[in-house]
Formats: structure tokens, sequence, C-alpha cells
């Protein structure tokens, strides 16, 4: 089974005050800290040799609240990403844990209503190649916005100001080895990110980027209001 990694650095500054002494992550969502959500995807979904990625501020508090990993039926390694230099730049750090295997991706505040199972499924079908996640959403310009031409994604533009369709691409990615080497040639966006959407574009030029789409909400809680919404959704879920 692949590797999974849940990327849980970055600096929440949406949030604050709420993340003046704690990471976005550790806050409670539904019954429980934000970061059970994304290892509980992964192991439901058979993956359980999982990598967390942090900020050095918050590692030891990552720690206390995750252990080992014996409590979630999995077994973490922990690593801290230095400066919150972006998405992408954060995955690096995965390569040696990855050990040339395929990976799945989970960017720690994205809450599915749903199990992530059958896109797992999908990406083992697979021959290699990466797949990302959408999700039809009114307000797509808060996303990484995919431009679809029949089964394809043909492109996919980070934030744009005017989005050419309303499907966002959620933080949940799946990729072959070959990633590493891709992130090594990306380069820093406009908002000096190493951005995963400039990740994904690479494989849509390969043509080597497939996709599912969400079943069920799904929801980015780095703000407030979808914070409220992410809340809800864990309360109401039994999947
Ligand atoms: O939620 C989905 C969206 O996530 C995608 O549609 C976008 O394409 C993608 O860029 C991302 O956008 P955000 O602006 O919402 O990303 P944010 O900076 O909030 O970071 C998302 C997660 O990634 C966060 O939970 C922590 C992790 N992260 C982020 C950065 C910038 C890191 O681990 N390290 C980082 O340096």
């Amino acid at each position: 089974m692949f590797k999974g990694v849940i990327l849980a650095g970055g600096l929440g500054t949406r949030l604050y005050p709420l993340t003046k002494v704690t990471s976005k992550h550790l806050l409670p969502v539904g019954n429980e800290p934000m970061i059970y959500h994304s290892v509980k995807r992964l192991t439901t979904a058979g993956i359980t040799d999982i990598l967390i990625v942090t900020n050095p501020e918050y590692v030891a508090d990552f720690v206390s609240a995750l252990g080992s990993g014996k409590e979630f039926g999995c077994e973490f390694t922990y690593r801290v990403q230095e400066e919150a230099k972006g998405i992408a730049h954060a995955l690096a750090l995965a390569e040696g844990f990855a050990a040339g295997g395929r990976i799945v991706v989970l960017l720690g505040d994205n809450i599915f209503e749903t199990s992530i199972r059958q896109a797992v499924k999908d990406f083992q079908a697979q021959q290699g190649g990466a797949r990302v996640l959408l999700k039809q959403v009114s307000d797509p310009e808060r996303y990484g916005v995919a431009t679809l031409n029949g089964e394809r994604i043909v492109a996919i533009e980070e934030k744009p100001e005017h989005p050419k369709s309303d499907y966002a691409v959620v933080g949940a990615y799946f990729y072959d080895a070959t990633v590493f080497d891709v992130i090594r040639t990306v380069e820093p966006s406009a908002r000096g990110e190493y951005e995963i959407t400039a990740v994904n574009n690479v494989y849509i030029q390969r043509d080597e980027l497939e996709y599912s789409l969400v079943h069920g909400k799904w929801v980015d809680a780095g703000t407030f209001e979808s914070l409220t919404e992410a809340h809800q959704i864990l309360l109401d879920s039994t999947d």
C-alpha cells in the first residue's frame, strides 16, 4: 500500500488569534483536533505509514497529540519544515520517507465528509503519474482551479481572479515517485511560494494527470467561516 503524507506546516494567519499559541491543525473540529481527521481519512483507506510535516514551533504539540500512531493503528514519522515556503516545499521533505514509492498527500486543513477510499483505488489502478480530486464550488477564486476538456484536465490556475471553471482542486494529491524531481524544477510564484499547482501543471504537460470527483461535502478549514462549516460537516458525517 502507498505511504501517506499530511502537510500541517504553514502559518495559519487567517485564523489569528486562534493560531496565536497553537497550530491551525490542532484546533478542535467536530469532537477532535483537526489533524485527527486527516489521519483517519488515510487509515480508513488502508494507509498506515504516515509522515506528518509541521513547522518547528509546534512539532512537540503534534507529537503529544498523535504519539507513535499506536492509538490510530498506524505509524507516524515527523519532519520539520523550517520556513513556510509553500506546499510543494513542504512535500519535498517527504522524499526520503517515500523511498521511491507512490504517495498520497493530504493538506491538514482539508475536511472531507466522505472517505477517500475510492480515489486511492483509482490511483492504484493507474500505471503511474498523478491524480487530483476536484469539487465544484461557489467560490473557485479561493483555490487551484481546473480547466477541463472532456475527461482531461488541460490546466490548473492558482487562485485566478477570473476562474475558467468552478472545479476546485482540493487538498488531496496522489503522486508517483517522480514528483520530487518535478518539485526541483518549480520556481517560486508571485506570492513567493513553491506551489503544488505548478507541480500538477507539469503532470498535465506530460499528460499524466488524472482526476476523481469528491463525493459529499468538502471544506478548506483555513478561515473562520469555513472552520465553522468543517465543524458541522464532521458532527454530521457518518462515513
Ligand atoms: O485547500 C485546497 C487549496 O490548498 C488548493 O485548492 C490550492 O491549490 C492550494 O494552493 C492550497 O491553497 P491554500 O492557500 O488554502 O493553502 P494554505 O497556504 O492554506 O496551505 C494549505 C495547507 O498546506 C495547510 O494546512 C498547511 C500546509 N502547508 C502550507 C504551506 C504554505 C505547509 O505544510 N507548508 C507551507 O509552507
